[in-house]
């Protein structure tokens, strides 16, 4: 038996990604530690998005050559990877930079991680091509054992990859075209997970809901489809998915929210600027008014449905108007939580090479100004939850005795006191107080 310790970055998809690399290499022997002293095997799941997240790994490894210089001399091996997608982005220029490297694997080729790392005993490896088989397919189901492990919740990647080319996004890059997993392997998988004690998942995508599957038939189907179909599976409650782009947003996608009890009411629905002038240089294909159409649409549809969304601030030409906009589009919609990032010029995208780039003193006021913004938007809405009755799903024991802890609709973090309820169960609770990170409820019998 061989411990492999995978540290992931970035966003979610880097999570599921590291579930399966933990499920294929399972058969080879490998359990997952969480402390990367004792593993014979490390593993970092990287995240290219932003400078700061490519320079984290950098760092990451220097502390790793150390580990694994002092495991050599205490007669110990380690093999290191870097996979994600700095690995699809920068390939053997890793291997130049950093000698400790053993293997350098980009997301499209992981079920191919067991046989890479056999021949990378001999040499450095490099894989970033894009193979033709579906890495989906060839992946190892997860155990039984190790989906109870994972917890009441799970993410499901259904697509990968993105078509949409914003002008600063590395993702079509690193990912790839866009690409949907079949219906029937979807509904397998979570029909897996359902029977392991998942209640909810969370369907993963760069854009997934321009997630266009094949049925059985190859007849291609519309996101609201695959959302049907999960909802009708046994065991799973809860349906959430991300991340939308708003020009995949179809009136028959929102009206899915009508009609699927199972999908959550919170939506992540990135809109990135409110300015339309920065819409259209970040390639965005929509306004701003399209945007507050398709939220009015959806709030039409399920009044009770909150709103989560990604901003740049800074991106190139960005005006103190244009940041204003954005401002007015926040004051308008009013979120319930949203990611907000300076801009960062990300090599290879047209956007790093405009020439009117925003100062850095200019980017940080604006993203404090948001921030600040963003979080009274967020408080106002957890206040506005006290006293409310809510479904929580279960998930874990609580911090005290007595209590579990569990999710609301929304993803609030919610305590509930002196509870009978189980991990899996969803309990409707009466929310009595909000703390620093979490809501305090009672359970109603
Ligand atoms: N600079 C800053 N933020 C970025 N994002 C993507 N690319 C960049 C970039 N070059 C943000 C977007 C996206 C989220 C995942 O990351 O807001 O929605
Ligand atoms: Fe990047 Fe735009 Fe595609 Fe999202 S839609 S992954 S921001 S290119």
């Amino acid at each position: 038996m061989q411990k492999v310790f995978i540290k992931s970055y970035g966003c979610q998809m880097n999570v599921y990604d590291a579930q399966r690399m933990a499920d294929a290499l399972a058969p080879n022997g490998y359990v997952e530690t969480k402390t990367i002293e004792d593993a014979e095997l490390v593993v970092l799941n990287t995240c290219h998005i932003r400078e700061k997240a490519a320079d984290k790994v950098y760092s990451e490894l220097g502390r790793i050559r150390r580990m694994k210089r002092d495991r050599k001399a205490e007669g110990l091996s380690m093999q290191v990877v870097v996979a994600g997608c700095v690995a699809q982005a920068e390939g053997a220029e890793i291997l130049r930079r950093e000698p400790a490297v053993d293997l350098v694997i980009g997301p499209q080729s992981y079920h191919r991680l067991p046989e890479m790392l056999q021949a990378a005993q001999l040499k450095p490896v490099v894989d970033t091509e894009f193979p033709v088989e579906d890495k989906f397919s060839a992946l190892p189901d997860p155990s039984q054992a190790s989906i109870k492990n994972r917890g009441v919740t799970a993410f499901v990647t259904v697509q990968e990859g993105c078509d949409k080319f914003c002008t600063f996004c590395v993702v079509p890059y690193t990912r790839g075209a866009e690409l949907s997993r079949p219906l029937d392997a979807v509904l397998t998988e979570i029909r897996k997970l359902a029977a392991g004690g998942v209640r909810e998942v969370t369907l993963l995508g760069q854009n997934v809901n321009a997630w266009h599957g094949l049925d059985a038939h190859g007849t291609s189907l519309p996101f609201e489809t695959l959302l049907q179909q999960v909802a009708q599976l046994e065991g799973i409650e809860r349906i959430r998915y991300m991340t939308s782009h708003p020009r995949d947003m179809t009136a028959a996608l929102i009206n899915a929210h009508r009609e699927i009890p199972e999908l959550m009411p919170y939506l992540h629905l990135p809109v990135q600027s409110g300015s339309d002038r920065i819409l259209d240089t970040m390639n965005r294909q929509h306004s701003r008014d399209d945007y507050f159409a398709i939220i009015e649409q959806m709030r039409a549809i399920r009044p009770d449905v909150a709103l989560s969304s990604d901003f740049i601030v800074g991106f190139p030409g960005e005006s103190e108007r244009d940041f204003l906009d954005t401002m007015d589009l926040i004051s308008r919609v009013g979120y319930a939580a949203a990611y907000s990032f300076k801009y960062s010029p990300r090599p290879g995208t047209p956007a790093a090479d405009l020439d009117n780039q925003v100062p850095e003193q200019a980017k940080d006021e604006r993203l404090a100004a948001l921030q600040a913004l963003i979080a009274a938007q967020q408080t106002a809405f957890n206040q506005a939850t006290v006293g409310r009755t809510i479904p929580v799903l279960v998930e874990k024991a609580g911090r005290k005795p007595g209590q579990m802890a569990g999710k609301s609709p929304y993803l609030q973090a919610v305590q509930i006191d002196d509870a009978k309820a189980r991990i899996g169960d969803i309990v409707e609770v009466n929310v009595t107080g909000l703390g620093t990170n979490s809501l305090y409820a009672r359970e109603l019998s």
